[in-house]
């Protein structure tokens, strides 16, 4: 072996036990971030002992214990003794602004949940896949749906109406929807970004659209206990839409937030926007910031991962029913000529404010 080569071999090494060590790290984050572990930790002034802090989280010590091991030795919590030489534990601040849930749309710790959830849900599935070539449908993602509407609520809440909407048009989309506009969220999920705009836009009306009957069934009854009388929700395949008269040209504004990049059949559902927007309306797609060549994409902050979800999540759902399987790092060229494909003329691709991941393909149909 030359000396180059043994570097090479060193330095590959290195990477392996990192690679190992990071994985790890990322599922005990993932326990600890649905335990509330960070949280409780964030909200101790002083450093504290491990069955301090399983006390306060109401959690088993022996547990609690290993877990902060993990933590310590990852270099997420502080380890301190005290002059009995006992084991303290304390969250740094500035860690905590980055993974508890106070964090808002700066909640790293959130994501740490993904890939375990997803590798619990559809690891043998998945594997299955790399034989068959088969989709997974989205029904065998139960924790999953509720998963994302926790991450949309980190999402949408914070940014929706104080960033983003004011964003679009240079303030004039938020003329519009305070005087009283028609509009419509694609693949909506439980609801959690149509409640925000309907609760700030009470002279707008608003539609959202999904295809599972669970999220329709249960953001159907979240807004039932709020005082919002202008949204509803309607079971619907977004692939069918161009066939729908009950909808066609009655649309000022279409949303489409994380939604397009896992449909079976997207081609058709971006004409079933361009169908029901009136003439002159305007379609906001917001998705993954990615390029469609992957060696555009070598340095992207979070390509690894994002790869990753795609693999376990976007691109099996998009596979099913023997679908398009676009996966989620389908990338701004391919998104801009499949917009144009569909009809939309005049499309640009907007930076958002607050959002590094995600892009705002700005659409609007020929008046
Ligand atoms: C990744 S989630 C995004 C949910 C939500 N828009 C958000 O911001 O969190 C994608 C949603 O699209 C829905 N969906 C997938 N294919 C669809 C289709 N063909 N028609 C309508 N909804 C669809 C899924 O059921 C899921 O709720």
């Amino acid at each position: 072996m030359n000396d180059q080569t043994k570097n090479d071999s060193n330095d590959f090494s290195r990477k392996l036990t990192d690679i190992l060590n990071y994985g790890a790290l990322n599922l005990a984050m993932g326990l600890g971030y649905r335990a509330r572990l960070f949280d409780v930790m964030d909200d101790l002034d002083t450093p504290q002992t491990a069955s301090q802090i399983s006390k306060k989280a109401g959690l088993n010590e022996r547990y609690v214990l290993e877990w902060l091991s993990i933590m310590v030795t990852g270099g997420i919590v502080h380890l301190i003794k005290d002059q009995n030489g006992q084991d303290l534990f304390q969250l740094p601040k500035a860690h905590a602004d980055l993974i508890t849930r106070r964090a808002e749309n700066d909640n790293m710790g959130i994501y740490m949940q993904e890939i375990p959830l997803l590798t619990a849900t559809v690891f043998e599935a998945v594997e299955g896949g790399f034989k068959t070539g088969k989709g997974i449908p989205y029904e065998m993602y139960p924790g999953f749906q509720r998963f994302m509407t926790e991450l949309a609520d980190a999402k949408h809440r914070q940014v929706l109406v104080s960033q983003f909407l004011p964003s679009v048009e240079n303030g004039a989309m938020v003329r519009k929807l305070k005087t009283g506009i028609s509009v419509c969220d694609i693949g909506c999920g439980e609801g959690v970004a149509l409640m925000l705009m309907a609760e700030a836009f009470p002279k707008s009306q608003f539609l959202g659209i999904d295809m599972s009957e669970s999220v329709i069934l249960k953001a159907t009854s979240t807004v039932k206990e709020t005082n919002l009388e202008n949204i509803t929700f309607q079971n619907r395949d977004a692939a069918a839409l161009t066939e729908n008269t009950e909808l066609r040209g009655s649309l000022d504004y279409v949303t489409a937030f994380d939604a397009i990049h896992d449909q079976t059949r997207p081609m058709e559902a971006l004409e079933g926007i361009h169908a029901i927007l009136k003439d002159g309306g305007l379609f906001s797609m917001v998705d993954i910031a990615a390029s469609s060549d992957l060696s555009k994409n070598m340095d992207h902050p979070m390509g690894m991962f994002l790869y990753t979800v795609s693999l376990m999540h976007c691109m099996p759902v998009g596979l099913a029913d023997g679908g398009t399987g676009l996966g989620m790092m389908w990338g701004r060229e391919k998104a801009v000529s499949m917009l144009k494909e569909a009809g939309f003329s005049d499309v640009s691709v907007e930076v958002i404010p607050k959002d590094p991941f995600n892009l705002h393909f700005f659409c609007k149909k020929r008046e």
